[in-house]
């Protein structure tokens, strides 16, 4: 079986690489981890890659004074290693649109609410700052605009009282964990696509 190649991108803790390392690492997964990178040289998540035999490339945005040419870093890394699908976890740099075009299907990324509610940063605070009784996260396309691609795995988790944004997290975290390696499935065999910025799941045999 030929694996679709693919590469995370990082910039700190890396548990999310981690569970699609270990996703990966099943017989009939349809892809195969062969390149992590990050901007950052102390993401632990390097060390992750290394355990895991993985290639790592560290790229760091404070070399390059435009968007764009750290994203063409990025873009030459990812086809020297003949990459097809992008999974991005906990990368913290927001993409030029060339970059978001260029790769456009082909780039995921994992957001720890329901999204289209709190985008952007300090995302637990926002859901306890709201009020929400139900929580959960987000697999999506990535598109220009910062955490709004369509959606293609999410999971709800209960909000309690006594919640502080760790706790929170740390439940999310849980349930990240087991879908993003759903929806890395689901892309890398074909069946959810990106077409007309909408995910089109072909309907199960
Ligand atoms: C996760 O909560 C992810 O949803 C968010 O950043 C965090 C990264 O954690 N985008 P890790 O590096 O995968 O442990």
């Amino acid at each position: 079986m030929s694996r679709v190649r693919v590469a995370v991108l990082i910039s700190g803790r890396g548990s999310n690489l981690e569970a699609l390392l270990v996703a990966c690492k099943a017989p009939d997964f349809p892809a195969e981890i062969v390149l992590v990178i990050s901007n950052r040289e102390d993401a632990q998540g390097l060390q992750v890659a290394k355990d895991a035999g993985v290639a790592i490339k560290v790229i760091p945005h404070k070399q390059y004074s435009m968007r764009e040419e750290f994203d063409a870093a990025i873009d030459d890394a990812l086809r020297a290693a003949n990459v097809s699908l992008v999974c991005e976890a906990g990368f913290m740099r927001i993409h030029s649109e060339w970059f978001v075009k260029t790769w456009e299907g082909r780039l995921l990324n994992i957001h720890p609410s329901l999204l289209p509610a709190f985008p952007g940063i300090r995302v637990h605070q926002q859901a306890l700052d709201a009020g929400v009784k139900i929580s959960g996260c987000t697999v999506h396309f990535i598109v220009p605009e910062l955490d709004s691609g369509p959606i293609i795995a999410q999971a709800a988790v209960p909000v309690s009282p006594s919640d502080t944004a760790g706790t929170l997290a740390a439940r999310i975290l849980v349930e990240e964990h087991r879908i993003y390696p759903e929806a890395l499935k689901l892309v890398a065999a074909g069946k959810v696509k990106l077409k007309n910025g909408k995910a089109v799941f072909l309907p199960s045999p």
